[in-house]
């Protein structure tokens, strides 16, 4: 049954996509990866930009207008543009080359990593899951994703990614704190009740690398389905090729981001704290013909142990939970284990 095929290994590893897509010359998509009936999706260069030197200026109106824009940008948009971010422009390149030899090593080297369970701390491969008709279709990528977070951990090839996602990942955890603390500083909360909820220091971070191949029937398949992030703010920066999509008052928008900017989006955990202040918002994968696309994410969570659920000044405010509370660690491994697409997140089963 499907249900059996998603249950015996929702990570089968063939040979890498990269390698089939290169292999011969594909001119349709194998029956395997089918996955039609997308709606299409419009452009958009409205999404807000946030001046991340501003968040943390000691001018005070340069600060509360940047934080006021912020939370704003959080509860219409659930996404955003974060430009003057400080992390350095070598080192985003160093991430690239380091993610683009991981998926140009051999399949064999690659399958030492092949996922086990769900949880697994480095895995890669490729993905199934089933649709609403029950049908199963593997994601037209090869992924890598690694635990970054209190524990560190990373293939030994290529040498090079060790060190620079050691630093690229306690960068990334840096600018997540501030904008987390911005966020609250918007909302009025206690900066000790949100150290105390999240405790940030033993953040659970996630690191993870899309290679999208180009694909030569890009409307029959998909790189990543409908989906919303598990944990507080997710960044992702991507290789100047456009595939990332997002669902914004019922459309679905092109998010497109400049070089060197990163494209930030409140996830689950933010909406779930806040109460649903802030909105997880739906995004998804898209493949084109011509170029190979790669995106790098790095999902910052709060620490795996915080339980957490709406904080208690926003309860009060609004007289009730939206949202039950949850152990983080247990949402990502729920999430993880889902198998299904039917466009919903935890969230919206609670
Ligand atoms: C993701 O949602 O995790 C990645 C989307 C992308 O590759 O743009
Ligand atoms: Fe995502």
């Amino acid at each position: 049954s499907v249900a059996a095929a998603c249950e015996r290994n929702p990570f089968e590893f063939e040979t890498s996509l990269k390698d089939l897509a290169n292999s011969s010359n594909l001119k349709a998509v194998p029956s395997k990866f089918n996955f039609i009936n997308q709606p299409t999706a419009l452009t958009s260069d409205a999404l807000p930009i946030i001046d991340f030197s501003a968040l943390t200026a000691d001018d005070t109106d340069r600060r509360s207008k940047a934080i006021h824009d912020l939370s704003k940008a959080c509860q219409e948009w659930g996404f955003f543009i974060l430009v003057n971010h400080g992390i350095p422009e070598e080192l985003m390149n160093a991430t690239f080359t380091a993610t683009r030899e991981f998926f140009s090593l051999p399949a064999a080297e690659k399958k030492q990593y092949e996922a086990k369970t769900a949880s697994d701390p480095i895995k890669c491969g490729n993905f199934n899951v089933a649709n609403t008709s029950n049908q199963v279709f593997t994601l037209w990528r090869d992924y890598l994703k690694l635990y970054v977070h209190p524990e560190f951990h990373c293939p030994h090839k290529p040498q090079l990614l060790r060190e620079v996602l050691l630093e690229y990942s306690e960068r990334c955890r840096k600018l997540a704190r501030t904008l987390v603390e911005a966020v609250s500083d918007a909302l009025e909360l206690e900066r000790n009740c949100v150290d105390e909820a999240l405790k940030l220091d033993s953040s659970f971070q996630m690191f993870a690398a899309n290679f999208y191949p180009p694909c030569p029937e890009p409307d029959q398949a998909i790189g990543i389905p409908p989906h919303t992030d598990p944990g507080l703010f997710t960044f992702l920066i991507h290789n100047g090729v456009a595939g990332l999509q997002i669902e914004h008052n019922g459309h679905w928008f092109n998010a497109n981001s400049p070089r060197n900017a990163i494209l930030v989006n409140a996830a689950d955990q933010l909406e779930i704290f806040t109460n649903g202040r802030c909105k997880s918002v739906k995004h998804r994968a898209v493949v084109n013909n011509e170029k190979e696309r790669i995106s790098i994410v790095v999902a910052n969570g709060p620490s795996g142990e915080a339980v957490v659920g709406p904080t208690s000044s926003l309860l009060r405010k609004d007289g009730r939970p939206f949202y039950r509370s949850m152990k983080y660690v247990e949402y990502v491994e729920s999430q993880l284990t889902k198998s299904r697409v039917d466009g919903k997140s935890l969230l919206e089963q609670q």
